[in-house]
């Protein structure tokens, strides 16, 4: 038993040597000899079971021998396990090397649609002028959309915009102005506000007009508002957008719901107003349609046009965004070719 004992002594250290000249995973094997030498079913205790065959006097003797063998081979263990550890550690640095100077990868991140992203600009503008966003729903009451506005159901008006009917009351907006009587009915002036978004409006797709497109509504009322403080307003919006050699003009025009009614024109700031290609000559471009609201629309909404007047104006964000950018065709817009977006 005493030279078994030697033996195991003998072979750990054997074997514990031929594992750390190993290439492969030396930890996971020098785990494997801790299990075949001091495991439950290993070696050492194979002979400490044996142990009840001896005499008296033999059992202290191989006893203190067997202790001292386990504490051997552990200690052999333990410092082959750190041995192994550290090859491994110096062997990952090693082959896993990085070279911080090598040029990295580009990500190419995604960016705003121009619409949202012009759209994004005209609303800090008018925020900065104290504005409020207001919002109403696409799907729309022919009430809002035409009644309130002064274009009852026979009006002529109706035919410029060729409406999407959902049934006889339903419409898909044509305009955000039924944001106005929204807004005018639940409030009390002072009201300022704008509203962006969507409207409709059954149109074939050619270069200049799609059946979806986006408006930005505004709306000022208070006591004493005039057409000057609408022509201000406008022009400020024109300089903050076009810059400050921006100019504007107002032609008269006609609109149910205001009266007086102007179209605004900015100033072709391709060829500040000789006349090119972008404005077909005229030096000037057509960005919306505005005036002052109606009596019958502050009265419908139960502001008293005696006391409070106010101004109100439309744009179409697509050709704000077109003259903006020198964008030709409409439809550029909505087919989201990369190669077109990636310019804004
Ligand atoms: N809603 C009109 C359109 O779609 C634009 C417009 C004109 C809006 C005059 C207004 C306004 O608020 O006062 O053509």
């Amino acid at each position: 038993m005493k030279e078994k004992l030697e033996q195991i002594e003998r072979m750990a250290r054997e074997e514990i040597e031929t594992a750390l000249a190993h290439n492969g995973n030396r930890s996971e094997i020098i785990e494997n000899l801790r299990v075949k030498f001091l495991g439950k079913k290993g070696e050492l205790t194979a002979v400490l079971r044996g142990m009840g065959s001896l005499s008296a006097e033999e059992r202290p003797q191989i006893g203190q021998l067997a202790n001292e063998v386990r504490s051997k081979v552990e200690q052999l263990i333990d410092k082959a396990k750190k041995d192994a550890e550290e090859f491994e550690l110096n062997e990952k640095l090693r082959t896993e090397e990085l070279d911080v100077t090598m040029p990295g990868k580009r990500r190419i991140a995604g960016k705003l649609h121009p619409l949202t992203q012009i759209a994004n600009e005209m609303i800090d503008i008018f925020i900065g002028l104290g504005f409020q966003i207001a919002d109403g729903p696409e799907v729309e009451y022919d009430y809002y959309n035409f009644e309130m506005l002064n274009i009852p159901k026979d009006h002529p008006a109706r035919d410029t915009q060729d409406t999407f009917y959902i049934n006889d009351n339903i419409v898909l907006r044509t305009q955000t102005s039924p944001v106005q009587v929204r807004v005018m009915e639940k409030t009390k002036p002072p009201i300022r506000v704008i509203s962006p978004g969507r409207v409709y409006r059954s149109d074939a797709v050619d270069a200049t007009h799609s059946p979806l497109f986006n408006q930005m509504e505004g709306l000022v009322v208070d006591k004493g508002i005039t057409m000057a403080d609408l022509k201000g307003t406008l022009e400020l919006f024109a300089k903050r957008l076009y810059g400050e050699n921006a100019k504007i003009r107002l032609r008269p025009h006609h609109f149910p719901f205001t009266e007086p009614s102007a179209e605004v024109d900015v100033c072709c700031f391709s060829c500040g107003g000789k006349g090119c290609r972008l404005c077909k000559g005229e030096g000037w471009i057509e960005i919306l349609g505005a005036g002052m609201v109606h009596p019958k629309v502050l009265a419908g909404c139960g502001i008293d046009p005696e006391i409070y007047s106010g101004f109100a104006f439309g744009m179409g964000i697509e050709r704000v965004v077109m003259r903006r950018f020198n964008i030709n065709d409409l439809r550029l817009y909505y087919e989201n070719d990369v190669r077109f977006l990636k310019q804004f």
